[in-house]
């Protein structure tokens, strides 16, 4: 038998609105939107006035609400909407990668001590049932890697960089005026978005739980058009990459801009879309392709956790415990480091360089170094420097260089 649910809505913005459209279209649910609450009083809306309210306890306070659907923009007011709905016994839904990230100790705890189901499909890659499969299906596989073009509005950047060669600046006002970017769109080209999905990909894929301090990101803001350039040249392309994979005992994970060969899962992903490749011991790779943002695209993913809720679906998160891996703290990979001003290439401290090229107006060098010498810090303080890694060359150079870095050290 499927539960009814009753649901209190906070948030009607570009995915609440698109859950209350897809919600009513759909006539396989038991599910009703009870209570719709918002913060600012004087917007216009699609629905009468009276549908909506501005205080959260209308929610929290109605014991016939026994879900919450949490689609706000604000992190720090939807933890404690969030946390007071777990108190309360009310199972909650939310897309929200930020709030999970920053809180994930507390609100795992917090949902398992209540008693209550805490579900975020759409939280990473919009309509790519991506979570979901990691705690089902993957469930008994031994993972060895996941990647993750993660972030639409970087992807939709990088393509057009890669297809017209015009500046980061022109492309992004384009991607800012059509509704790609946010007009502060820090969050997605600087990586942190990609982070915060990533974290949550640690999580379901490895059972690794992490904060976002521990986690490297470091974004595309500073690509160049030269860098585009060397990239075509190689005939590689430059992609944002949610990235974790297992070496030895331990996980290596960052987000960064990553060279593609035209083999990659990534290489053909192209402007707002998203994928993810899994590798598995057994099942080798699997690669999911999808929408990873938009309105009903994101609702699509909202309602699967809704309907999975009439059954009373919890994640049950079996990889936390019997994983043994950690998250490496410093790992060696395979770099490409540019400037306009040769000089700032001198920041980077490479234990190996493979390949450079100098001029008056751009400089670059391609090598090997430890991620501990990088930070987002650095990356950000230096509009000039673009760091890059590779997609192969990463993989197959972290085990041996490490071992050899470590040798020579002794
Ligand atoms: N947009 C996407 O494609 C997408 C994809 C994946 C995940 N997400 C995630 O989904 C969530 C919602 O994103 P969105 O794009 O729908 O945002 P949005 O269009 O900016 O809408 C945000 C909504 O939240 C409401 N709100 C903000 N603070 C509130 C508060 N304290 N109490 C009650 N309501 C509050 C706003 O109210 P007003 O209407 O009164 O301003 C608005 O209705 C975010 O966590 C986002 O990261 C979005």
């Amino acid at each position: 038998m499927s539960n009814k649910l009753k649901i209190g809505l906070f948030g009607f913005g570009c995915v609440g609105s698109g859950l209350y459209e897809v919600l009513n279209q759909s006539n396989l649910l038991n599910a009703s939107i009870e209570k719709i609450v918002v913060k600012d009083r004087d917007k216009h809306r699609s629905l009468a006035k009276d549908r909506f309210s501005f205080e959260k306890e209308t929610v929290l306070d109605d014991s016939a609400i026994n879900l919450v659907v949490e689609l706000i923009d604000d992190a720090e007011a939807a933890f404690e909407i969030v946390t007071e709905a777990f108190r309360r016994g009310k199972n909650v839904v939310s897309a929200n990668k930020k709030l999970i990230a920053e809180h994930l100790d507390e609100l795992l705890a917090l949902s398992e001590e209540c008693g209550v189901s805490f579900l975020y499909e759409a939280a990473v890659c919009g309509s790519i049932p991506v979570i979901r499969n990691l705690e089902e299906y993957y469930n008994n596989d031994s993972l060895a890697s996941i990647k993750g073009i993660c972030n639409g509005t970087s992807n939709y950047v990088l393509t057009r960089l890669n297809n017209e060669l015009k500046s980061f600046d022109e492309v992004l006002a384009d991607a800012q005026a059509i509704g790609f970017a946010e007009s502060d769109p820090t969050l997605d080209i600087d990586g942190f978005d990609s982070k915060y999905k990533l974290q949550i990909l640690l999580l379901h894929t490895f059972g690794l739980k992490t904060v976002p301090q521990n986690v490297l990101n470091i974004g595309v803001r500073h690509v160049k058009a030269e860098d585009i350039l060397f990239a075509k040249e190689k005939g590689l392309r430059l992609k944002l990459i949610s990235y974790a994979k297992k070496v030895e005992d331990e996980i290596v994970a960052f987000a960064a801009p990553m060279f593609v060969k035209d083999d990659s899962f990534a290489f053909e992903v192209n402007n707002e879309f998203n994928a993810v490749e899994i590798e598995g011991l057994f099942a080798d790779k699997q690669v999911f392709v999808g929408k990873g943002a938009g309105s009903f695209p994101t609702a699509s993913a909202v309602l699967s956790d809704v309907s999975a809720l009439q059954y009373n679906y919890k994640y049950e998160y079996r990889k936390l415990g019997s994983n043994s891996s950690s998250l490496a703290d410093d790992f060696v990979f395979k770099v490409f480091v540019s400037s306009k001003n040769a000089e700032s290439l001198s920041l980077i401290n490479f234990i190996q360089v493979e390949e450079e090229f100098s001029s008056s107006n751009y400089s670059y060098k391609v090598g090997l170094i430890k991620s501990s010498s990088i930070n987002y810090e650095l990356y950000r303080n230096q509009p000039d420097l673009f760091i890059a890694a590779f997609e192969d060359a990463e993989i197959e150079l972290i085990k041996k260089e490490k071992q050899q870095v470590e040798s020579l050290e002794v």
